[in-house]
């Protein structure tokens, strides 16, 4: 098995001749690490399918490098699109549209519509531009493990079949892009994520809705238990009560806020000393990644306030104890 220190690499050259050798790279994005594979090539998207565990129902997301790009993947752009890519790109907003002739269905899991976004990392944009060919890639972890948002996490959560890590730094926004469709032209959220139900609202002048997760497949990778640590996971709306039953139990507390409780507590983590929903949500997955380290019995959250990216944490909370 390789050292994580034979992994980490910084130069774009490595990286770039790795993915056109159908290899596989771990990629920093602003949201969370990405596994990433040629997305022309169906010999490198098995790969990642391997790698990952993940199941063949479960599609990916085409990364391009700009808006203009766009075209070679996907056969409509409606305004909608023009509109949040001008705003958002690059930035954490996938977009999901009708495939192009290019696209593999081992891209979109035998679906005829493609998930696409423009990510906003430097180095990642920098790797695109020179590659002949845009990037599939999935949150850089085992399915159903805690998105990675530093390459230390990726090696921690893919082992000994961890590829090449370009390192990027760490995550500054922390959690996965909002995915958002077009069906039947109603704008439709598929997955809460780095941008708000109420920006895209904002932008687009219209209200949009939530997928239901619980009666339509649309977005097959959100099944109600995902993103979970291997500790028993608990988020609660009264951390208080939940404490009581648990006596003599090693527990771990992630607080959203300064908390009084904190001062009984041997194991805990505050998202944000301020209560800025933006600040927990670029440590949420650090601090779960930490927690779950400390071999605890239970681990109890706090729920964010719902509004804003508030509702994003709260989606990640609610799923990780599901
Ligand atoms: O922030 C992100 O989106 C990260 C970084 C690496 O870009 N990627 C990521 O990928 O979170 P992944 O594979 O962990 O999640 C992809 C999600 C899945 O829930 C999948 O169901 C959904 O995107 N998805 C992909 N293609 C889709 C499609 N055609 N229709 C609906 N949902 C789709
Ligand atoms: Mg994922």
């Amino acid at each position: 098995m390789k050292k994580y220190s034979e992994l980490v690499i910084t130069d774009l050259k490595a990286a770039a001749k790795t993915l056109s050798n159908d290899d596989l790279v771990a990629i920093p994005t602003e949201t969370v690490y990405g596994l990433a594979a040629n997305a022309f090539s169906e010999n490198a998207i098995d790969k990642i399918y391997q790698t990952k565990n993940r199941p063949q129902t479960n599609p990916l997301i085409v990364h391009l490098h700009n808006f203009e790009q766009l075209p070679k993947v996907a056969k409509t752009i409606p305004k909608q699109v023009e509109l949040l890519a001008a705003h958002f790109w690059p930035g954490p907003l996938t977009v999901v549209l009708e495939k192009s002739d290019a696209i593999s269905t081992k891209v979109t899991a035998g679906k005829n519509t493609v998930a696409v976004r423009v990510p906003n990392h430097e180095l990642t944009l920098a790797l695109l531009r020179s590659l002949a060919f845009p990037l599939v890639a999935p949150s850089a972890n085992k399915s159903n493990h805690i998105s990675p948002t530093c390459p230390q996490h990726v090696f921690n959560s893919l082992k000994e079949d961890s590829p090449l890590i370009l390192d990027g730094g760490i995550c500054s926004k922390g959690i996965e892009s909002t995915i958002i469709g077009f069906e039947n032209h109603k704008p439709t959220i598929y997955r809460l994520g780095s941008i708000s139900k109420e920006a895209i609202e904002a932008v687009l002048g219209t209200s949009v809705q939530l997928a239901n997760h619980e009666v339509s497949s649309i977005a097959p990778g959100m099944q109600k238990k995902h993103y979970a640590p291997r500790t028993p996971f608990i988020s609660c709306t009264n951390l208080q009560e939940e404490l009581k039953k648990y006596p003599n139990k090693k527990i771990g507390v992630l607080f959203f806020t300064e908390n009084p409780l904190a001062k009984q507590m041997l194991h805990y983590r505050i998202l944000s000393s301020s209560g800025c929903v933006e600040e927990a949500m670029a440590n949420l997955y650090k601090m779960m990644h930490e927690l779950d380290e400390l071999e605890l019995d239970v681990i109890l959250s706090e729920l964010a306030p719902e509004k804003g990216v508030g509702a994003s944490i709260n989606d990640r909370l609610t799923r990780a104890s599901s």
